[in-house]
């Protein structure tokens, strides 16, 4: 496993450790794009950026996003679903997060570790010790440094991500539960920034394309602009 060099000898490597930013939400909340637009912007003040997102971001772990999302895992339920996506975030973490991280660069990430929590743990009613052992084997220390959760209605998100996939295309894995699965989602994604609000902020989705990247803007600001140039 990669030694996650900025943290585990603070000094000058965990001044010259790059940030780490995570984007969360429900379907449709319009988070690829808002990440899209995150990297661009840091790129744009000279900073090495590394665009993301999970599952994948790992020839590895992109083989573990087509097998997940293709539903082949779903009878062994949400455990054999949170390994899965478990180890898809080690490999992630190993070959491209920490490395990048490492030597300075900033990564934003299209979902994390807390949508295993979301997904597998609250609406999939996996145990919250599972949850936390997976957490701790996999992320350990590599936590985020900042989180932007996107926050919208599931109804919107829902109707939101049925137009971007095109009326002909099935709903995929997750998108397919029922609403009261996103729901629940939503829940546990607010009660997850209510528990750990130095490293989340909650944005409202709602609003157009712009303004959510205003919101998203002024957050990175506020939490790390100190490290930007
Ligand atoms: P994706 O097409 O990337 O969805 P979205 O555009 O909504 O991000 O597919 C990822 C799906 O996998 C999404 O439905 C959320 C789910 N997921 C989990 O259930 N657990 C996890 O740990 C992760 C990372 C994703």
């Amino acid at each position: 496993m990669a030694i996650w060099r900025g943290l585990a000898a603070p000094g000058v490597e965990a001044l010259t450790r790059g940030r780490f930013i995570t984007l969360e939400g429900g379907e449709g909340a319009g988070k690829s794009v808002q990440a899209r637009r995150l990297a661009a912007r840091l790129a744009a003040l000279g900073l090495e950026t590394v665009a993301t997102r999970e599952p994948g971001g790992t020839p590895q772990a992109e083989a573990l996003r087509e097998l997940i999302l293709s539903g082949a895992l779903r009878e062994g339920g949400p455990a054999a679903e949170a390994i899965a996506f478990s180890a898809a975030r080690l490999d992630h973490l190993d070959a491209l997060i920490g490395p990048a991280l490492a030597r300075g660069a900033w990564v934003v990430c299209d979902r994390f570790a807390d949508s295993t929590r979301a997904y597998q743990g609250a609406a999939g009613r996996l145990s919250l010790g599972l949850i936390d052992r997976l957490e701790q084997i996999v992320v350990g220390e590599r936590r985020p440094d900042l989180t932007l959760l996107l926050d919208l209605a599931p109804e919107l998100g829902l109707a939101r991500a049925a137009a971007r996939r095109g009326a002909a295309a099935g709903a995929d894995r997750f998108e397919g539960e029922a609403l009261d699965f996103h729901r629940t989602l939503g829940e546990a994604f607010r009660a997850i920034a209510r528990a750990d609000p130095e490293r989340c902020v909650v944005i409202d989705a709602s609003a157009d394309e712009a303004n959510v990247a205003q919101a998203v803007w002024t957050a990175v600001e506020a939490r790390l602009g100190g490290h930007l140039p």
